[in-house]
């Protein structure tokens, strides 16, 4: 596709928003750790004023901003995309297996159950390269963790998720499901290719990328998240070798240990196979 002609997932920001609301939100930060939270927050805020010399003018831009974020309902979007990856980053600097990445803002828990060996929900004409996907999860000793869930969820051959793309026509549940494994951990699971993302350019995200001469396109990607009862949950997206963007993601979230290279199918099957598999570390 040409990313130039994509529209922006109209009101995807406000979708986003109302699906966070569900979440159950607690954080249980005593009072001492939030009072040096905020203050470093603000000494950060102060010295960033000071060295750039900020004027009455900018700082009443930032206000307006700051109101139209909240009113574009794009909060979520805003700080998955600039501030998520830096605590991926602390919260998992422990973990002995796999490499994760941010969640982003579409996620989405209760996806369809689907067997080991399973296809995608998608449209019978659901456009892209085929992918078939093989892998297994094991924890970090090695051993075959059969009934893991593999939640995965992915954008389209156009770069839209389900349930954010308001007015397009896309299936509650396209392009998501909830993959067992079997007995041995393992899972073949077809899909199709998804498309770089473009953040939506018609909100305050939008507005605040375009300001400042920055590109909005995250790489295609694949979103995952892996449970099997005793072990970490792992969040990770996986991305494509070589593909657009993987240099210059605007959600600062590839790692290299994420980047698959499908190969053309072995079995004569149309489009690509790939295989990548998931190390779980075990609860502290
Ligand atoms: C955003 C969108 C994504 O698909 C993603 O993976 C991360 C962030 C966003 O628009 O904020
Ligand atoms: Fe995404």
């Amino acid at each position: 596709m040409s990313h130039t002609d994509a529209p922006a997932a109209a009101a995807s920001g406000a979708r986003a928003t109302d699906k966070f609301r569900h979440k159950e939100v607690r954080a249980d930060t005593p009072p001492e750790r939030l009072s040096a939270i905020i203050n470093d927050t603000l000494q950060g805020l102060f010295e960033v004023i000071r060295r750039h010399k900020i004027t009455y003018a900018e700082y009443d831009a930032v206000k307006a901003w700051l109101i139209k974020v909240g009113e574009d309902g794009e909060w979520p979007l805003w700080l998955d995309v600039f501030v998520e990856h830096e605590v991926e980053e602390v919260s998992t600097a422990h973990r002995q297996g796999s490499k994760g990445s941010i969640e982003g803002p579409y996620y989405v828990p209760g996806a369809p159950e689907l067997p080991a060996r399973a296809r995608m929900p998608m449209r019978p004409d659901e456009k892209g390269t085929p992918l078939l996907w093989k892998g297994q999860v094991t924890s970090v000793e090695g051993t075959p963790l059969g009934g893991a869930q593999v939640e995965l969820w992915h954008a389209d051959d156009d770069g839209y998720y389900s349930q954010f793309a308001e007015g397009m026509g896309i299936p509650e549940w396209n392009l998501r499901g909830t993959i067992v494994t079997d007995e041995e951990g393992r899972f073949e699971i077809q899909t199709m290719q998804p498309a770089p993302y473009a953040i939506p350019m018609d909100g305050a995200t939008g507005q605040m990328t375009v300001a400042a001469g920055w590109s909005p396109f995250r790489p295609a990607h694949l979103h995952v998240k892996v449970s099997a009862p005793g072990h970490e949950q792992l969040t990770a997206q996986l991305y494509f070798r070589g593909g657009e963007y993987t240099d210059d993601d605007i959600a600062s979230a590839v790692k290299p240990e994420l980047l698959l290279d499908p190969q053309p199918r072995t079995d004569g099957g149309a489009g690509k196979e790939v295989t990548y598999g998931f190390v779980l570390d075990p609860v502290a």
